[in-house]
């Protein structure tokens, strides 16, 4: 679909019946961001930023997964390497990233305070005490799916991207509406999968879901490029899977086509983290979870790192022997 053939959803969204060149989008057309440098030195590449920032949903068809925790690190990651970034939950009715953050004593409003107008972003944004740049915006705990519509989803989006280099969307799993709507505005998926044949299968269906479902695919090409769809593997043991007895990241890779951006090991670190409502990824160099985490974070922004954590490490002579 043509930038001169809008959806009915799309239609909907306008501001002004006039049709394109002057889109009628409140959040502004995914072309504004297709051309953002991609190196990791914030500073300069600030001037050079497009008009709004880049919205990254984290996914999953299966849940429990490992969206939230991921979510949580990856935005503190960025936030670490200096871009700013609002980590957004979009599980309505059963929000954790709070916890995930360690700031669950702070909501006082959340997403659809904000979408209803009872109250402005900055009343509801919730700064990271020990991350600078890194902002929460909590989803209702009262309210469910059902409070959010297209329009009012675009437009707190909107007004996010305007603030934040990067959006991330801590989505629930699925196709249900928070997903949806979650899904819909993108500019980056990220799939959360787990080396399983169910959490595999699921997420294929996702795929396919962001491919013809989102809104840069009913714009279409040449209007925009298509959402940019990563894997982010978690929970990954490497013995287990050498031992066949889980899936191999070539597998995953094959099955779902996408290019790997993470593999984040088992790790008995990740609920500790989460109990103490820090992100995993706080715990710095040399915790391989971190490690991982942060790796990821590089490649998003343009790095080429090899994947690490993902065979198994070689036992000694003595744990061989005495165990
Ligand atoms: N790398 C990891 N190692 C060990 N446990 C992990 C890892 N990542 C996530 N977990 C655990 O998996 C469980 C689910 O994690 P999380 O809540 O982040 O998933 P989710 O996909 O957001 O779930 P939901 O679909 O319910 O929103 C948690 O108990 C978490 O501690
Ligand atoms: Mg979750």
């Amino acid at each position: 679909m043509t930038t001169t053939t809008m959806t009915t959803a799309a239609k909907s969204l306008s501001t002004t019946t006039t049709s394109p060149p002057h889109h009628p989008f409140v959040l502004s057309h995914p072309s504004d961001v297709d051309h953002r440098p991609t190196s990791t030195s914030s500073s300069s590449s600030t001037s050079a930023s497009p008009r709004r920032g880049r919205v990254v949903c984290i996914t999953s068809g299966k849940g429990g997964v490992g969206k939230t925790t991921s979510a949580a690190s990856f935005a503190c990651g960025l936030a670490l390497r200096g871009r700013p970034t609002c980590v957004v939950d979009f599980d309505m009715g059963l929000r954790n990233l709070d916890i995930h953050l360690g700031v669950e004593r702070r909501v006082v409003f959340d997403f659809v305070h904000v979408l209803n107008g009872e109250c402005n972003l900055n009343q509801a944004l919730i700064p990271d005490r020990n991350v600078d740049g890194l902002y929460m915006l909590a989803a209702s705990q009262t309210r469910d799916k059902d409070a959010l519509t297209l329009g009012g989803v675009e437009r707190v989006l909107s007004e996010l991207t305007s603030r934040f280099e990067y959006v991330v969307l801590d989505s629930p799993a699925g196709i249900e509406s928070g997903a949806r709507h979650a899904m819909y505005f993108c500019d980056d998926a990220i799939l959360v999968t787990n080396p399983e044949l169910s959490s595999c299968r699921d997420a294929d269906k996702m795929i396919g879901f962001i491919s013809s479902r989102s809104r840069r695919a009913e714009i279409g090409q040449p209007g925009c490029l298509s959402v940019s769809q990563t894997l982010l593997i978690t929970r990954y043991d490497p013995v287990r899977a050498e031992a066949e007895e889980t899936l191999a990241i070539t597998d995953m890779k094959e099955l779902l086509g996408l290019p790997v951006i993470g593999v984040v090991p088992e790790s008995r670190d990740v609920l500790t983290c989460t109990n103490l409502g820090k992100p995993v990824i706080s715990l710095g160099e040399g915790n391989p979870a971190a490690d991982a985490y942060m790796d990821m974070v590089d490649r998003f922004l343009g790095q080429e790192k090899e994947l690490r954590f993902v065979t198994p490490e070689p036992v000694s002579f003595f744990k061989r022997i005495f165990g």
